[in-house]
């Protein structure tokens, strides 16, 4: 298997900096031994990104922010730059997470359009999708999913799609402490890399990180990496504590290498 493992945190607004600097000093010990491959990041409120780049530094833990503009500077009240990010020593970024989506107006364009300036900055891009329960339980996920994709992810060749994480998270499983099972979740990856494979080619399809995001918890996130299309977690509530998401760290790991 040599995709890698990335397991991300989102912190969603919670965390000042002295909490956020709190969290992290105490998570790069708890996983100093986990596997060097496996890719840990942090992703804070903007207010909390410097306490948080700081406190990483030098450690295994990388940082991403939870949103980005696509104009490069500019009247736009509340907005912020890729720039602005990468010269902050993010190097992550999520994208279309569902609650923008749900709650301030994010469309598949706008993912676009934000994913092109993420990708223009050098930033390392983790775009969500995900289907509601409504559209699951009227047999739409697939077509939502490839409507996501196809929009999201247009006009990218192939080598910039090399550069981009997919964070698969179901909008009923989002907090909800609903999981998708491990063959719900690997049918649905396995969806998802099939259409990659129509729109960029197998190849590239084969090697793009697809994260499985949704109530994943140190007690199932074993078992979930496990499964073939799935490369590690986009995780909300279990990131809150440097305890519970070290040691969802360290299952997704064991997962990872019994692949
Ligand atoms: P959750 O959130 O782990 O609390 O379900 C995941 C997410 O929204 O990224």
């Amino acid at each position: 298997m040599s995709r890698r493992l990335v397991v991300a945190g989102n912190w969603k607004m919670n965390k000042t900096a002295a909490e956020g600097k709190a969290l992290v000093e105490e998570l790069k010990t708890r996983v100093a031994a986990v596997a060097p491959e496996v890719e840990i990041v942090v992703c804070p409120p903007f207010t909390t990104l410097g306490a948080v780049v700081e406190a990483a530094a030098g450690s295994r833990i990388r940082v991403g922010a939870q949103n980005v503009h696509w104009a490069p500077n500019g009247a736009f009240t509340g907005e912020i730059s890729a720039e602005m990010l990468k010269t902050s020593g993010v190097e992550y970024v999520i994208i279309g997470h569902s609650e923008r989506r749900q709650y301030f107006g994010e469309t598949n364009a706008t993912v676009n359009q934000r994913l092109k300036a993420a990708l223009a900055a050098g930033l390392k891009p983790i775009v969500c999708i995900g289907e509601s329960l409504e559209e699951r339980e009227g047999g739409r996920t697939e077509a939502v999913l490839a409507a996501q994709l196809e929009g999201g992810l247009a006009d990218l060749t192939p080598e910039m799609m090399q550069q981009v994480v997919l964070a698969y998270e179901p909008v009923w499983a989002i907090g909800t402490g609903r999981t998708a099972t491990p063959e719900m979740a690997e049918a649905t990856h396995a969806f998802i890399r099939g259409t990659l494979e129509r729109l960029f080619g197998a190849a590239v399809a084969a090697g793009v990180v697809v994260q499985y995001g949704g109530s994943m918890k140190p007690g199932n996130a074993r078992e979930l990496v496990a499964q073939a299309d799935i490369d590690g977690g986009l995780i909300g509530g279990a990131a809150l504590k440097a305890d519970s998401f070290a040691e969802l760290i360290e299952q997704a790991a064991l997962g990872h290498c019994g692949k």
